[in-house]
């Protein structure tokens, strides 16, 4: 449906769950894919999924700061087209259980890097005057739900930035949008609600089901397109009507 081909295109966190569709929807498309992956075995996993698809990888863990400047500085010469934020992570507590270390490497790895990384890649996409940034923040950054402090913290952080990269990058031609998935049918997802919770929102959803990957990076493939020239600091929501309630 989508035309990529020519286009440079780093994916973070593309060897699972959505990203890992946004990378192969990019690559089916005709772009010449990168990801990012917290370790090798996770690279070889998506390797071995999609046997026919070439892409690049570089494993870094966006709560290091050290692999995170060691990761940009191995990319800081090169030109993407595109740049999907997409790694991120969740850990779900109360107020008054949230230990230092996990709100921390929530902010470091769901809003940090893409902070260092879009401050990293913006640079080409300025000396090409051209490119789109997508960021995967979360409804959770504009509705919220008891022990999501941490998450939405960083989400709502997330949709801030989106907004002022957009106007401090729309003189140079670069598009840059955040899509807020609802409830997405992932390891992430099943991990912090589990099969009862699962069943229940599924309940809640008015489309009657879990979002997919695909229902995601449709979106994401759209905003980076050449069908979208004039959406920019806007978030899209992927919830099958959560959130209209
Ligand atoms: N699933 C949902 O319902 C949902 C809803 C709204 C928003 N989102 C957002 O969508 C994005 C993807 O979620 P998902 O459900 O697809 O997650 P996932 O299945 O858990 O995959 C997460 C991806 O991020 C990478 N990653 C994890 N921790 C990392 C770290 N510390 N540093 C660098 N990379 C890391 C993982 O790499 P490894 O494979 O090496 O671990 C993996 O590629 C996240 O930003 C999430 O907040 C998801």
């Amino acid at each position: 449906m989508f035309q990529f081909q020519g286009k440079k295109v780093l994916v973070t966190g593309g060897s699972r769950g959505i990203g890992s569709q946004i990378a192969l929807d990019f690559a089916q498309s005709g772009a010449d894919i990168t990801i990012t992956a917290t370790s090798q075995a996770s690279v070889d996993e998506f390797r071995k999924e999609n046997s026919e698809l070439k892409f690049r990888s570089y494993i870094v863990n966006f709560s290091k700061l050290d692999e995170t400047e060691k990761f940009l500085k191995n990319i800081e010469s090169e030109i993407f087209d595109i740049l999907v934020n997409n790694a991120g992570i969740n850990k779900i507590n109360l107020l008054t259980d949230i230990k230092l270390q996990d709100w921390q490497n929530i902010q470091d790895v769901n809003l940090r890097a893409p902070f260092l990384v879009s401050q990293c890649v913006a640079k080409g996409m300025i000396k090409k005057k051209s490119g789109r940034i997508i960021n995967m923040a979360s409804i959770f950054g504009m509705v919220t739900k008891e022990e999501r402090l941490s998450y939405t913290t960083s989400k709502a952080g997330l949709l801030g930035m989106t907004k002022t990269l957009a106007l401090e990058l729309a003189h140079h031609n670069i598009l840059v949008n955040a899509v807020s998935p609802g409830f997405i049918d992932t390891e992430l997802t099943r991990r912090v609600l589990g099969d009862s919770g699962i069943i229940e929102m599924t309940k809640r959803v008015p489309l009657n089901r879990l979002g997919t990957a695909k229902d995601v990076s449709n979106v994401v493939l759209f905003l980076a397109s050449e069908l979208n020239q004039f959406i920019t600091g806007e978030n899209m929501v992927i919830d099958g009507g959560f959130t209209c309630a």
